[in-house]
């Protein structure tokens, strides 16, 4: 064994930067899903228990969306930076003649850190911008002060988004584990049809995020384009169904 080789620029970046990723990745994920699966459901059948819902607003979710919101930026962080350090790891990006498995490994690593940077902004400019709200008004009632008439807006645009993340979430992972171990192996593509994959998946990436933001008839209950987002079971079918529609465009493109 070389020591100094345990430390090359090769193994910071393949290795110790893609564990420190997976590491931040599941604690960001992981929040994720107990905000969706457990939170959100939880706080809704306290009813109108209000006092109590205040309490666990300032005393358990203030916690969990201060590790949540780090998580996601250690997260986006090592990403990054695995790109960057690693040797050379784009620099033929996208410009391999002919049919070629690394075009179908590039258009899937793209797609996947495309889906996680767009999380990641969701994280901070939607969820977080609305939950300072519900949060400062829980504090302020148990204080004895006035409820504020803007937060049960700002709570229903915060899970909305939420939602969404968790349905990118899925298509996220298969495209990031996939870039390494599933694309270059299983798909070859040419360039065209890698970028072809990649302009499908953001065009129906951001016509999802636009309808979460509820630019397509607001995010009021009554919605109907909002019927993916409005209970967890629906946003978990979503989800299949995105990850779904991808996969089979990702075959028919490079497969
Ligand atoms: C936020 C933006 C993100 C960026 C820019 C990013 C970037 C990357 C890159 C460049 C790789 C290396 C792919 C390769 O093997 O060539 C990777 C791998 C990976 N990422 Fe991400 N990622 C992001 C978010 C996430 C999230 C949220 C998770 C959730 C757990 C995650 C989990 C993983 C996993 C499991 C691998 C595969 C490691 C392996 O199989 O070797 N990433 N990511």
């Amino acid at each position: 064994m070389n020591a100094a080789n345990l430390f090359s620029q090769y193994h910071i970046g393949n290795f110790w930067l893609r564990y420190l990723h997976v590491l931040a990745g599941i604690a960001w994920i992981g929040l994720l899903y107990y905000f969706n699966f457990v939170q959100v459901p939880g706080l809704a059948a306290y009813g109108d228990k209000g006092e109590a819902r205040n309490i666990t607003i300032t005393q358990i979710a203030s916690r969990a969306l201060w590790w949540f919101r780090w998580a996601a930026v250690a997260t986006l962080a090592t990403g990054l930076l695995i790109v960057g350090v690693i040797p050379d790891y784009m620099q033929d990006f996208m410009n391999h003649a002919g049919d070629d498995p690394a075009n179908a490994k590039n258009a899937a690593i793209t797609v996947g850190m495309l889906l996680g940077i767009t999380m990641a902004a969701n994280v901070w400019m939607v969820i977080w911008k609305n939950q300072k709200v519900v949060i400062a008004n829980a504090t302020n009632v148990l204080n004895g002060g006035q409820a504020d008439p803007n937060a049960a807006g700002a709570g229903r645009r915060a899970m909305l988004m939420s939602r969404q993340n968790m349905i990118f979430s899925v298509s996220m992972l298969f495209y990031m584990v996939g870039a390494a171990h599933f694309y270059p192996e299983a798909f070859s593509a040419t360039t065209s049809d890698g970028y072809t994959f990649i302009i499908i998946s953001v065009v129906l990436g951001a016509l999802l995020q636009l309808n979460a933001l509820g630019k397509f008839g607001g995010t009021a209950a009554g919605n109907k384009m909002l019927r993916p987002y409005e209970s967890h079971k629906n946003a978990i079918i979503s989800s299949i169904i995105l990850w779904l529609v991808l996969f089979v465009v990702s075959i028919i493109f490079m497969g």
